[in-house]
Formats: structure tokens, C-alpha cells, sequence
């Protein structure tokens, strides 16, 4: 029977939830130990079984709702995001009512508030300024806590229970829990496509070149231990090519699997060069 995925209640931007199924049939069997290095919204983290889990993030915003929704009971999160629904009177037209809601949860920081919050925002986006205070815009007629996202969020709790969450840079992650055979997964900011979360300017260090070597560097620390990890990431994008990538997966002699995803329109993409985006999983097993 095909496996049926659990799709995160984030609707996180750049989440693997897509491509899951492709990128579930590379990882190994049987996994002891597992890291997803760079979690955002989870997708990965919850779909892969393994005896110990461990997920990173350095978006503390993210991981503390995570954090939040490990403490508590689901029909203690239903009952405290409907509550918050109906007090502020959120709805998918009233941006009045956003806007009290976020001065609230910047001025009071509860996690659960800004997942709430998040959901009624423009493409569930992480966005904060400078002083740390979210700023994302309303998400009129499109966002809103609906039940698909009910429903994903009551199928996640059972599969966030045992996760140990930390929110390192990863150059400063612990990687002494992995032992030979245990598995890492990455998903970092892509070097050539971008992303809200990979510019610096949320209070979070960028994505650049030192940060892409720095992590090659620490994933080949890694296979010279005997841990398997799995790499995701985009080797072309409208013209450009990751060369970083290119030359050092190959001087090491890694794997490159294609994943394939329609983007925007394929038959479009296929007649224009220009904006082919060509998105790869790198493994070392
Ligand atoms: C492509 S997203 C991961 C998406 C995730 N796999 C999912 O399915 O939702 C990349 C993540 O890397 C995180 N990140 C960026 N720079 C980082 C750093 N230096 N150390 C750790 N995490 C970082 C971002 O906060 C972002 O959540």
C-alpha cells in the first residue's frame, strides 16, 4: 500500500512536502538516528520514521510553535486556536481585525499566537523586522486556520511527540549524535534561487557563498565518519548554475538524483530555457 504522507500545518515557503515521495524513496531503511538539519516547517521531520529524530531550525519564531505543540494535548491547541479565532474575530475579509491581533502578539510573544497569526497572513509567511516584531501582511480573501489545515495540524501532533528541536546556526550544531549508519537530511536557502528566509534581513544571518561551503565542508566531515546524509537543493534556476555544487559533488563522488516538479507551466518551461529550474537530491550512500 503506498505510504500516506502528513502534510505540516505550516504551509512553510521552500517546504519538501511536494517532492516528499521522491525524496523518501533515496533516504535509507531503517534509520537509528535521523537530523533534519534545516526543518522549517517540518515536512520532512514528520514523514520519515526513524528511532530517534532530531530537527534544526535556526528560525526560533518556527520552532517554538513546534515546542509549543509538543507541550499540549490536541484538543488543548483546537480549543486555544478556535478561542483566539473567535476573540479577535479573525476572519479571510477583516484585515481590522489582523491588525489588532498582531500589535497583541508582538506586544505579548506567545508561539501559539503567532501560528494563529500566520495562518491569516499572506502566504503564511515568517516575516519579522529588524526589532524582532512580525510584519507580515493580511492574507485577504486567500489565508485562513480552514480545515485542511485543521485536519493537518490534528494528524501532525501524534508525529511531532518525540522530536528534539534546537535552533543552532548550523556550523554550531552538535553533530555528535550522529554515529556511523545514522542519517542527516538538508535542506538549506538555495545559493541561486531566493527565498524570504535567505536575504538576512529577518534577524537571521543570510545564505551565501561561505555558508554553502561551509556546509559541503560539514556534510563531507560526515561521510568520512560513515553517516549517510541527503542533500536537497536546486543545481540550475532560470540560466544559473550552482557550480559550487556542481564541482564538489562530483570531485567527491556523490550521487545526484533528479526530482521533478512542474514549477509553473511544464510545456512552457520546456520551449524556454531561461526558466528551467532543475532541483536535485545529492546522497553520499
Ligand atoms: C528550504 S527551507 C527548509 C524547508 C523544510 N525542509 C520544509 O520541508 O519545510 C531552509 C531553512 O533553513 C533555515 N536556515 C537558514 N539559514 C540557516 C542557518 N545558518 N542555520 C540553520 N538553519 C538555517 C531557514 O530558517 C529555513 O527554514
Amino acid at each position: 500500500m503506498a505510504k500516506e504522507y502528513v502534510k505540516s500545518p505550516m504551509n512553510y515557503i521552500g517546504n519538501k512536502f511536494r517532492i516528499i515521495d521522491q525524496i523518501q524513496k533515496w533516504f535509507p531503511k531503517d534509520i537509528n538516528t535521523m537530523v533534519d538539519l534545516f526543518c522549517g516547517g517540518c515536512d520532512v521531520t514528520i514523514n520519515t520514521d526513524a528511532k530517534n529524530r532530531y530537527a534544526n531550525d535556526i528560525n526560533y519564531h518556527l520552532v517554538e510553535i513546534l515546542e509549543e505543540f509538543q507541550k499540549y494535548s490536541t484538543d488543548y491547541i483546537l480549543g486555544y486556536i478556535d478561542g483566539r479565532i473567535d476573540h479577535w474575530h479573525l476572519s479571510k475579509t477583516d484585515i481590522e481585525a489582523y491588525k489588532a491581533f498582531r500589535q497583541y502578539y508582538n506586544e505579548t510573544k506567545n508561539p501559539l499566537d503567532l501560528y494563529v497569526l500566520m495562518c491569516y497572513s499572506f502566504n503564511y509567511q515568517f516575516r519579522f523586522n529588524s526589532n524582532h516584531e512580525y510584519n507580515n501582511p493580511f492574507g485577504k480573501n486567500r489565508s485562513s486556520f480552514n480545515k485542511t489545515m485543521r485536519e493537518n495540524l490534528i494528524k501532525s501532533l501524534d508525529k511531532l511527540t518525540d522530536v528534539h528541536f534546537t535552533t543552532s546556526q548550523f556550523q554550531d550544531y552538535d553533530y555528535d549524535v550522529l554515529d556511523t549508519g545514522d542519517f542527516l537530511y538538508a535542506d538549506p536557502p538555495y545559493l541561486i534561487t531566493c527565498g524570504s528566509y535567505n536575504d538576512g534581513k529577518r534577524g537571521f544571518t543570510g545564505w551565501g557563498e561561505k555558508e554553502e561551503r561551509d556546509l559541503y565542508g560539514i556534510l563531507d566531515d560526515l561521510d568520512n565518519r560513515g553517516v549517510n546524509f541527503a542533500l536537497s537543493n536546486v543545481i540550475e534556476h532560470k540560466g544559473k548554475t550552482n557550480t559550487i555544487l556542481k564541482d564538489w559533488y562530483k570531485d567527491r563522488g556523490y550521487h545526484l538524483h533528479n526530482i521533478k516538479f512542474d514549477y509553473n507551466n511544464s510545456n512552457y518551461q520546456a520551449r524556454n530555457k531561461e526558466n528551467v529550474t532543475k532541483e536535485i537530491l545529492i546522497t553520499n550512500y
